[in-house]
């Protein structure tokens, strides 16, 4: 059964402030968003694996450790974007495969529109960025996606999640361990999360017109 871990911390509340006010500009967006990916990625990766090999300090010989897995890092487009550099700081090793989702604007279900996935050679552990799960329809056609490349481990990170993206990932992808900031209230009419932020694609790389 898959989990969900909910961040507690209160530089998370501050930087969401910034992330949900509508006042906020796309530059210090974006930047709220790059902390509150950092803080989640710190999280999300502590039960990574990791091996012994040898170093030497300057002092002494001794044991240093390094991450056994290999690791894919999937940003859902465009707002995925955004959580990558994060991500990359801390696991430089990882491999960024983009997968590209739209929501249609009438039935806010995903269009699957560019994948860079390979055919072979699957990582070991996935990573899927998206700053928002709302109906969970673009997470789980981008975890069918990894399925087929056949991906083992898959973990979803998101800064906004909604109670109706975690019951269907739960649902269709019990596997799947979600790790976010926060679960906010509920879904709005047009399936926007309440009270969210707004469309992040849209805020993050100025494009509301
Ligand atoms: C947003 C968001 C997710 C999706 C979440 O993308 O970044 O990918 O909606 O909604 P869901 O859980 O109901 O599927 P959007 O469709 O706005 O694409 P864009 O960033 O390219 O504008
Ligand atoms: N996508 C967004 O960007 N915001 C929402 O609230 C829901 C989906």
């Amino acid at each position: 059964m898959s989990s969900t871990r909910i961040l507690d911390h209160p530089l998370v509340d501050c930087h969401l402030s910034v992330l949900r006010n509508k006042s906020t500009r796309p530059a210090e967006f974006r930047q709220s968003m790059h902390r509150l990916s950092m803080l989640l990625a710190y999280s999300a990766t502590a039960e990574m694996k990791t091996s012994e090999y040898p170093i030497e300090t300057p002092i002494q010989k001794m044991h240093g450790r390094q991450l056994v897995d290999r690791v894919g890092l999937i940003p859902i487009l465009r707002a995925g974007i955004a959580m990558v550099e994060p991500m990359l700081d801390l696991i430089p090793t990882a491999e960024v495969w983009h997968l590209g989702l739209y929501r249609d604007e009438t039935t806010a279900t995903p269009v699957h529109y560019y994948s860079k996935l390979p055919s072979g050679s699957p990582v070991e552990l996935a990573f899927v960025l998206d700053p928002m799960l709302a109906t969970g329809g673009s997470a789980c056609l981008a975890f069918e996606t990894l399925k087929e490349w056949g991906v083992q481990k898959v973990k979803m990170l998101a800064i906004i999640a909604a109670p109706e993206g975690i019951d269907k990932i739960h649902r269709e992808f019990p596997q799947v361990d979600i790790h976010c900031c926060v679960v906010d209230k509920q879904l709005d009419e047009r399936k926007y999360i309440v009270p969210g932020l707004g469309d992040a694609g849209d805020r993050m790389f100025n494009t509301t017109g």
